[in-house]
């Protein structure tokens, strides 16, 4: 974090304030959506209706993918936080409501629907806050509109078994089985409005290795374009912020991953040219760290790093994609995929301390 405020702040931080905030929303999200999963566990555990079951163990089903969606998005994003102090406590309280005795399973429901209008809310917040703070963190967190779409679904499922369970619960009777129809046509009407954004995202719970060095090549090409783009000197100090520790988790994860793994097939001479490369651009890179944004050489020498880190993406975007389709199968790819991913969170979770 910045311990110096005001001008000085300019040389002395990656960190950016609105960038800190949206990666905290995202390991609120992160909470709840766990906290979801367990209820919907407990709730499948304690229904006795075979009609709501099934809408319960579908709805479990894809909150555990969207929580997979969701840690791509934080790693994409490429901000690691922890969740505020209030969702943790919120999250430790609805847990104890929730395994306790004291509600019925209606009225746990009904805390539960609150929890996913909660999350719609945050996911949709998170959305529109990415739009104004730039074109690379809409490209990282993209995926959040499946997720939005399928919370807001799942909404209209827990209204309709919140109508079942409490009709049962007041008259002893089973409901007009019409609800269920209701529930439908509601989520027909919201896959119009959200249907045109998520067919774009596909899921992202099953990508290559080459997908995501891929995504993380574009991202940092549009940050280089908003930064090379813009004269105030906040927002490069911002970009840059973001390009530096993009860079640097980007280069060591494929430095733990995936370049020990290429060099048998690759070549001796090859690879070592990768880490070479990779280590001259990150002397670059505190090179201009240390500078200030407003400096005149800042623009020459950023224009310098993204030659240099453009010549490198081609390369392995060519000759070393090419080398892993001929050598590895696609799950040893996607297994490189999780492994890649892992260490890019595991630096960003370091870089957060
Ligand atoms: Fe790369
Ligand atoms: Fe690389």
């Amino acid at each position: 974090m910045n311990l110096f405020g005001g001008e000085q702040r300019m040389v002395a931080t990656l960190d950016d304030t609105k960038r800190s905030a949206i990666g905290m929303k995202l390991a609120n999200m992160k909470a709840v959506q766990q906290l979801l999963i367990d209820n919907e566990q407990l709730f499948l555990r304690e229904s006795n209706d075979s009609e709501v079951s099934d809408r319960l163990r579908k709805m479990l089903e894809d909150d555990q993918k969207n929580m997979g969606i969701l840690d791509t998005v934080v790693v994409q994003y490429g901000v690691q936080s922890q969740p505020e102090q209030t969702v943790t406590q919120m999250v430790e309280t609805v847990q104890n409501l929730m395994q306790g005795s004291e509600l019925n399973l209606y009225e746990k429901v009904f805390q539960h629907e609150l929890l996913k209008h909660q999350q719609v809310m945050t996911g949709l917040t998170i959305h529109k806050a990415a739009q104004k703070v730039g074109a690379d963190v809409m490209m990282a967190i993209g995926p959040l509109n499946t997720i939005n779409f399928e919370n807001r679904a799942h909404q209209e499922q827990l209204k309709g078994i919140l109508e079942v369970l409490g009709v049962r619960e007041l008259t002893g009777q089973d409901a007009d089985q019409g609800i269920w129809a209701r529930v439908q046509d509601a989520m027909a009407a919201l896959s119009g409005v959200f249907g045109s954004v998520t067919t774009q995202n596909s899921d992202k719970s099953d990508m290559n290795i080459q997908d995501l060095i891929r995504m993380d090549h574009a991202k940092v090409n549009t940050l280089f374009t908003q930064l090379l783009a813009t004269n105030d000197s906040q927002k490069i100090q911002e970009y840059f912020g973001q390009i530096y520790k993009d860079l640097l988790v980007h280069s060591i994860a494929e430095e733990k991953v995936v370049y020990p793994a290429v060099r048998p097939y690759y070549g001796e001479d090859n690879t070592q040219e990768l880490y070479d490369e990779q280590a001259q651009l990150r002397v670059l890179l505190d090179e201009i760290k240390a500078l200030s944004p407003s400096s005149p050489v800042f623009k020459d020498k950023i224009k310098k790093v993204m030659d240099e880190v453009g010549d490198h993406i081609r390369q392995e975007e060519s000759t070393m994609f090419a080398t892993i389709r001929n050598n590895f199968s696609s799950e040893q790819s996607e297994q490189m995929a999780t492994k890649f991913k892992a260490a890019k969170s595991e630096e960003q979770v370091k870089m957060a301390k």
